[in-house]
């Protein structure tokens, strides 16, 4: 390769943009020339592309979001659009990529290189963690510190006011957010998609401890948990236990922007470090991930398919320390 490209694609997440900076600046260390691409495939399509050198990405790996933007491009699963977007790279020469985002994002690079033979390599960037290959994805950190934050302040309020709380965090498909921050701020309960919530052992439990007069109670919602999100879990306990008072806080989109931690920020120059190498090795289609501190390539068509257990383990955990 002597030409690259490299684009954020899907949700924002905090770490997207010291991924870029790293991609950039050791794609030039190699004597490459590398570009942005604006607003993820969008940009590829509509020819938004610019070159980058080393100052264009000064000043940014403390900051969320990403400056070369970012979006779900519906064109892109189209063969149409993919063709577009080829013959805007080959004007440019650009003849590999580097794609951070989730699993959709991934699903666009298989579909693009096996039709236009471009390599692409896919750095892991989602607040969710609910790819298969990486211990870590980068923005999950961040996202879930940010729960923790708002969930120990909501907790003053149920504390004051012996109330019980509802948090909904994000997490359409993976409980990871909900999980993590659940068992952090300890939560009574953690409702997940990827495991059933026994709802009547749930209103049991809640009752039980509203008997023993431990008043501080925390449920952590994910919002694609089988019931719905934290209104909907909310309006099934006030049914069960009505002398309870139940509150909701969604906490939304905080979770996806600020500052990325320092433990984003290290894997994400990491990653795109090693983006970089495995273009100019000669490797096709996979996903950089860290496993066991061990860089980790996981074909693309795997990191979309497969997503992480959540274990039992921590399950179990939670409602023992919980009571
Ligand atoms: O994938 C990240 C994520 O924040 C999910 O947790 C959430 O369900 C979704 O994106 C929301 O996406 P948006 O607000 O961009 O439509």
């Amino acid at each position: 390769v002597t030409k690259i490209g490299v684009l954020t694609s899907g949700g924002d997440a905090p770490g997207m943009n010291a991924a870029v900076r790293a991609v950039v600046r050791t794609g030039i260390y190699h004597g490459l020339e590398v570009f942005g691409i604006i607003r993820g495939y969008s940009g590829m399509i509509d020819d938004d592309i610019i070159p980058m050198d080393s100052r264009s990405v000064a000043n940014i790996i403390q900051r969320g979001g990403t400056i070369l933007k970012t979006a779900r491009c519906k064109e892109f699963f189209e063969h149409e659009g993919r063709k577009k977007a080829f013959e805007n790279l080959k004007k440019k020469g650009i003849d590999g990529l580097v794609i951070i985002g989730g699993d959709g994002s991934f699903r666009g690079a298989q579909k693009f290189s096996n039709e236009f033979d471009i390599p692409c390599i896919g750095l892991p960037g989602t607040i969710d963690k609910d790819i298969a290959g990486t211990d870590f994805t980068i923005g999950f950190d961040t996202a879930v510190n940010t729960a923790v934050d708002a969930i120990d302040k909501i907790r003053d309020t149920a504390d004051a006011h012996d109330r019980l709380f509802i948090v909904e965090v994000m997490g359409r498909d993976a409980g990871y957010i909900a999980l993590h921050s659940g068992i952090a701020t300890g939560a009574e309960n953690i409702l997940i998609p990827e495991s059933k919530t026994d709802m009547e052992e749930l209103v049991h439990s809640l009752t039980e401890k509203e008997k023993r007069k431990k008043l501080v109670n925390l449920v952590v919602v994910a919002e694609g948990d089988e019931f719905g999100g934290a209104n909907e879990v909310a309006a099934v306990i006030k049914k069960r236990i009505p002398q309870a008072d139940v509150r909701v806080c969604i906490l939304g989109h905080i979770q996806r922007g600020g500052s990325p931690t320092c433990l984003d920020r290290l894997i994400a120059s990491r990653m795109g470090y090693h983006a970089v190498e495995c273009l100019l090795t000669g490797k096709h289609n996979v996903m950089v991930g860290i496993v066991n501190n061990n860089l980790y390539y996981t074909p693309l068509d795997n990191a979309i398919k497969a997503k992480q257990k959540i274990s039992e383990e921590w399950l179990k955990i939670v409602k023992i320390l919980a009571s």
